[in-house]
């Protein structure tokens, strides 16, 4: 998985992506990322400007259409080359199967096959679990980082798929929160975590926050390790788990255990066979 980040501090990316989980996934080739630089697009040789007042007046800058466009394109081109190199390894079966796909004129197949490009902005939707699992499926992704008092909106409705927002408070620029983003996907691709299964059972990848957890000693400061962990018993221990777990969202996030309780009604108890009026009896 690719990611393409438009941003006016590219070297804030690079550092942020570069060590622990994600660079050892970018190391091994399973993720990559380019920070381009939208000053590097600007059309003003001298200065290298990206920003201008606002029409109608108001405080601060607003960054201005055009580098960012230019940036756009430029990544565009790339991932397009890319998959055109791609191609020269694929096997008839699978070029065929593209040329079928490229062929088609159906607007729902080019929609569904477009590039996306989220806008890190407080005013998009609110980025959860949900929505990192969506993007993970796509094979590029584009951030845009706005800066100063935000973005021409024409750039926006020309390139952007997707408004998406870390939280409801104000930061200064996007790259935290598009580093936020790229952390929370990356992690769900196949092969960047070591152990597949913790992406499965940990907070959100059931609607539940993660239950308690201990590691050795078995006492510490008085404290002891809740006993049915130390029993063996996996089906006890399962269970105790998954009470744990809806204990502490009831408490913690009382609006994620509503809509767990929503999605996963209690079963039915299965009937039990009625007993023919004199079985049993005699
Ligand atoms: N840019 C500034 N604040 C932001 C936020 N909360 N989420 C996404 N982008 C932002």
């Amino acid at each position: 998985m690719n990611f393409h980040v438009m941003t006016l501090f590219p070297e804030m990316i690079e550092q942020g992506l570069s060590t622990s989980i994600l660079g050892r996934a970018k190391e091994k080739g399973i993720i990559d990322f380019e920070a381009v630089n939208i000053r590097d697009f600007s059309a003003d040789m001298k200065h290298h400007k990206v920003d201008d007042y606002t029409y109608g007046g108001g405080a601060g800058m607003l960054m201005q259409a055009q580098p960012i466009y230019d940036c756009y394109k430029a990544i565009e081109k790339r991932i397009e080359e890319n998959k055109d190199c791609k191609c020269i390894d694929r096997t008839d079966d699978e070029n065929a199967l593209a040329e079928n796909i490229d062929c088609k004129d159906d607007l729902d197949v080019k929609e569904a096959r477009r590039l996306r490009v989220i806008y890190v902005t407080p005013q998009g939707a609110v980025f959860n679990q949900q929505m990192a699992a969506d993007f993970a499926k796509e094979e590029d992704l584009v951030f845009l980082c706005g800066h100063y008092e935000g973005v021409d909106e024409r750039v926006l409705e020309e390139i952007v798929t997707d408004y998406v927002s870390i939280g409801d408070y104000v930061l200064t620029g996007g790259e935290l929160p598009a580093m936020v983003m790229i952390d929370a996907i990356s992690r769900l691709v196949p092969g960047v975590l070591n152990n597949d299964e913790s992406a499965m059972t940990e907070s959100f990848g059931n609607g539940l926050l993660e239950y308690p957890q201990y590691s050795r000693p078995e006492e510490w400061m008085g404290k002891k390790v809740p006993g049915i962990l130390l029993s063996g018993d996996h089906k006890k221990v399962d269970e105790w788990r998954l009470e744990q777990s809806l204990l502490r969202t009831k408490e913690r996030r009382p609006e994620l255990y509503e809509q767990w309780l929503i999605d996963n009604p209690p079963k039915p108890e299965k009937k039990k066979r009625r007993r023919k009026h004199n079985e049993g009896i005699l």
